[in-house]
């Protein structure tokens, strides 16, 4: 396989690039990971330099910037990732909804940072399940990435059985349908999962086409990579969109401490807004 030299110089200008673009931010430890990951950019641009796809990111392409943006995202996800919070839902935050919200029977919950749909759709199967007990309800998920090769995986809903394993066998039956052809062996999201939720490229860096207050926000493992800045600007931007004392769900390792003076730490990763 062609190697590339890659400079100090080269570097810094990627990692500045990628911090500037998406808020991801890159210490002299990931140096490693940027070159294997734009080297795969280089090759398939048939370019023989960095300095070159340097210039070319330079001359403004668009659609190449956003496929370095592709390739420098970690989408690492899982159905039922961290099953506490989903617990969480059944036992307080569904009854709570039932006793607080008034005429206003629907309810809206963002996956901000939704990588392959594993996050909405796990929502979407517990609000399902919630529904049919509670006529007159509705719910709606909105699932955003700023990762649109990703997002495409997710709205598509297709998943290898080995990702399905932490879903039980009675909610596979029921809110998923068996694959063939070309999906043989995989199983593919049914009609009222898909009915639930709704995917937009979203960069939550920039401004956020939302109007809409939400219930619950969740972002788990994805604040982690943001330097303080993007984390503080983020966490305050959900507060303003969420419902008085609606909730923000984070991923095991983040944390608001010292973040954001805007929220209440209820349970194990789960915030509320004051
Ligand atoms: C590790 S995955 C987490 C997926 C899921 N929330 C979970 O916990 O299983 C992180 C996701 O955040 C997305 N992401 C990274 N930076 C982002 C940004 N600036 N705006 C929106 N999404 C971003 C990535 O594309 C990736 O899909």
């Amino acid at each position: 396989m062609q190697s590339y030299s890659f400079s100090d110089a080269e570097y810094d200008e990627l990692r500045r690039l990628i911090e500037n673009q998406v808020g991801i931010a890159l210490s002299g430890g990931k140096r490693d990971l940027v070159y294997s990951r734009v080297s795969r950019r280089l090759r398939s641009r048939n370019l023989s330099s960095f300095a070159q796809y340097l210039s070319l990111l330079r001359s403004g392409d668009e659609e190449e910037l956003s496929e370095l943006v592709n390739a420098m995202t970690t989408n690492v996800t899982q159905f039922f990732r961290e099953s506490h919070h989903f617990d969480y839902l059944n036992q307080k935050f569904f009854p709570e909804m039932v006793a607080s919200k008034g005429s206003d029977k629907t309810i809206r919950i963002w996956s901000a940072g939704c990588s392959s749909g594993e996050e909405p759709y796990s929502i979407a199967i517990v609000l399902a399940e919630f529904l049919e007990n509670h006529p007159g309800w509705k719910g709606e998920i909105w699932a955003t990435d700023v990762d649109g090769a990703i997002l495409r995986q997710a709205e598509d809903g297709i998943y290898a059985m080995d990702r399905l394993k932490s879903v039980s066998r009675e909610r596979l039956r029921r809110f998923f349908l068996r694959g063939s052809g070309p999906n043989e062996g995989k199983a593919r999201v049914g009609r009222t999962l898909r009915d639930l939720v709704s995917f937009q490229r979203v960069n939550l860096i920039e401004s956020w086409p939302v109007r809409t207050a939400f219930d619950a926000i969740f972002c788990r493992n994805v604040i982690i990579y943001f330097d303080r800045g993007h984390k503080s600007q983020v966490v305050d931007g959900f507060a303003d969109h969420l419902q008085p004392h609606g909730y923000l769900f984070l991923g095991h390792s983040e944390s608001l401490h010292g973040l954001s003076e805007r929220y209440q730490l209820i349970g194990q990763t789960i915030y509320r807004r004051r």
